[in-house]
C-alpha cells in the first residue's frame, strides 16, 4: 500500500471517527422549548387567565424579596380575581416560617369551610415556599406537597422539589448593565474563598480563567459576565444568584454538577440545555477546560445568542412587565391549570 493511500484511508477514518462521534448541533432560532405555540398561549393567558387569593390572617410578609415581589405584583394584577367560579387556580399565602403543624391546620380549615380544595384535593392551588414544607404524615399536608404546585427559590433544596410540578422563583438579579464586551477570558467565577470545590481552586492557576472574589461593585460584576466567554457556576455550595444576568450579557452559564439539575428557573419554557452546559465534578478542571474549548467553536454563538434572547425572562421589574419573570412565572403556572375537579357526591 503506498503512503498516499494510507494517508487517504487514515483521513478518511478519522472524518468518520470526528462526524460519528460528535453530534451535529441543530441550529436553533428561538430560545423556547415550544416556539410555536408560546406566544398565542402567551396571549391567551394574559386575556383569560384568574387567581383568587386567599386572604391571609393575620396580615404578614414574605423574607425573601423575589417572594415579595412576585406576591405584590400578582396581588396588583388584572389576574387576582375575587369571582371563585371564574378562578383557574387558587392562590394560599402562609408566612415563611410557619411550623408545619399549622401549615395543616391551615389547610383542614379551608377544606372543612370552603368547597374548593376537596374538589382537586389540592391540585388547583398553589403556594410559596421558598425552601418548601417539611414532611408531616397528616393528610392536609400531604396533599399539598403531592398535588399543590409549589413556588420555591431557586436552587431549591434536595428533595423539596417535584418536577414537572414544582416551579422556582430565578434569583434577583442586579439591575446594572456592562458598557463593554470585548472578551478577554474564557471562563469566570465569582469565588466566595471559603467554599470553592477543588475543580475551582485549580482553575486559578490557569490565565484563562478570572477567579474573583466578590467583585467590587454591581458595575464591576457586569463587566466581567460581559467580557468572558463561559461563567462558571457550582450547583450546591455555590452562589447560582447570577446565573440570570451571565445569559442576559452573553457569557454562557457553565454549571458543575454531578445530576441532572430539575429546578432551574423556567425549565419547561425555555431551551436550558442549549443555553448552558452541565459539567459533573469528575474529570476535574482539565475536563472542563476542555469542553469550553470544544463548545467554543462548536456552538458558543448560538448559546450565547439563545441565552441573550432568554435573558428577559429572568428579569424582576417593579412594576412587571411583559415576558418578565413575573410573567413567565404566570406562563408556567397557566401551563398547569388543567386538574380534574370532582363533583362533590352528596350523600342522602
Ligand atoms: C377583592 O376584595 C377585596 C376586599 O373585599 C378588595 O380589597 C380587592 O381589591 C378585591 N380584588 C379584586 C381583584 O377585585
Ligand atoms: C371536604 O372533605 C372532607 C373529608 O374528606 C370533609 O370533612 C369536609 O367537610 C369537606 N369539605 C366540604 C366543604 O364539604
Ligand atoms: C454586547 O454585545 C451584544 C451582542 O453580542 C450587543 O447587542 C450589545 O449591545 C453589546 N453591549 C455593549 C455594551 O457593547
Ligand atoms: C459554605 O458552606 C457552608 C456549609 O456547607 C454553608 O453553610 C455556607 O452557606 C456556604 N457559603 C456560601 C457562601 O455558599
Amino acid at each position: 500500500m503506498s503512503t498516499t493511500t494510507a494517508t487517504s484511508i487514515f483521513l478518511f477514518l478519522f472524518s468518520l471517527l470526528l462526524t460519528t462521534h460528535s453530534k451535529p448541533i441543530p441550529h436553533l432560532t428561538s430560545p423556547y422549548l415550544s416556539p410555536a405555540t408560546i406566544s398565542a398561549n402567551y396571549d391567551s393567558m394574559v386575556k383569560n387567565f384568574k387567581i383568587f387569593i386567599y386572604k391571609p390572617n393575620p396580615h404578614f410578609t414574605y423574607d425573601s424579596p423575589v417572594q415579595s415581589l412576585f406576591y405584590t405584583a400578582l396581588l396588583d394584577s388584572d389576574l387576582a380575581t375575587n369571582n371563585t367560579d371564574e378562578a383557574h387556580l387558587f392562590f394560599l399565602p402562609f408566612p415563611p416560617d410557619l411550623p408545619t403543624r399549622s401549615i395543616a391546620r391551615l389547610i383542614r380549615t379551608i377544606r372543612t369551610d370552603l368547597p374548593y380544595w376537596n374538589r382537586t384535593l389540592g391540585a388547583d392551588h398553589f403556594y410559596l415556599s421558598c425552601s418548601g414544607v417539611g414532611y408531616e404524615s397528616d393528610r392536609n399536608l400531604v396533599e399539598l406537597k403531592k398535588n399543590s404546585i409549589q413556588i420555591s427559590c431557586f436552587p431549591t433544596p434536595p428533595g423539596q422539589l417535584i418536577p414537572h410540578k414544582d416551579i422556582t422563583l430565578p434569583p434577583l438579579a442586579s439591575p446594572h448593565a456592562p458598557t463593554s464586551n470585548t472578551t478577554t477570558f474564557l471562563g469566570y467565577v465569582r469565588s466566595n474563598w471559603v467554599n470553592d470545590s477543588a475543580i475551582v481552586n485549580e482553575l486559578r492557576a490557569n490565565p484563562e480563567f478570572l477567579i474573583e472574589s466578590e467583585p467590587s461593585t454591581p458595575q464591576i460584576y457586569a463587566q466581567r459576565l460581559s467580557s468572558s466567554k463561559f461563567c462558571i457556576f457550582e450547583y450546591g455550595d455555590g452562589d447560582l444568584s447570577g446565573i440570570g444576568e451571565a445569559l442576559r450579557f452573553g457569557c454562557v452559564p457553565v454549571v458543575i454538577t454531578d445530576r441532572p439539575i430539575q429546578d432551574l428557573p423556567f425549565m419547561d419554557v425555555l431551551r436550558w440545555q442549549e443555553m448552558a452546559l452541565f459539567v459533573g465534578r469528575r474529570g476535574g478542571a482539565k475536563e472542563l477546560e476542555r469542553v469550553l474549548v470544544r463548545a467554543c467553536w462548536e456552538r458558543h454563538d448560538q448559546m450565547r445568542r439563545l441565552g441573550t434572547a432568554a435573558g428577559q425572562h429572568l428579569v424582576w421589574n417593579v412594576p412587571p412587565r411583559a415576558l418578565d419573570a413575573f410573567h413567565t412565572l404566570v406562563y408556567q403556572l397557566w401551563l398547569r391549570r388543567h386538574t380534574i375537579r370532582y363533583v362533590r357526591r352528596e350523600t342522602v
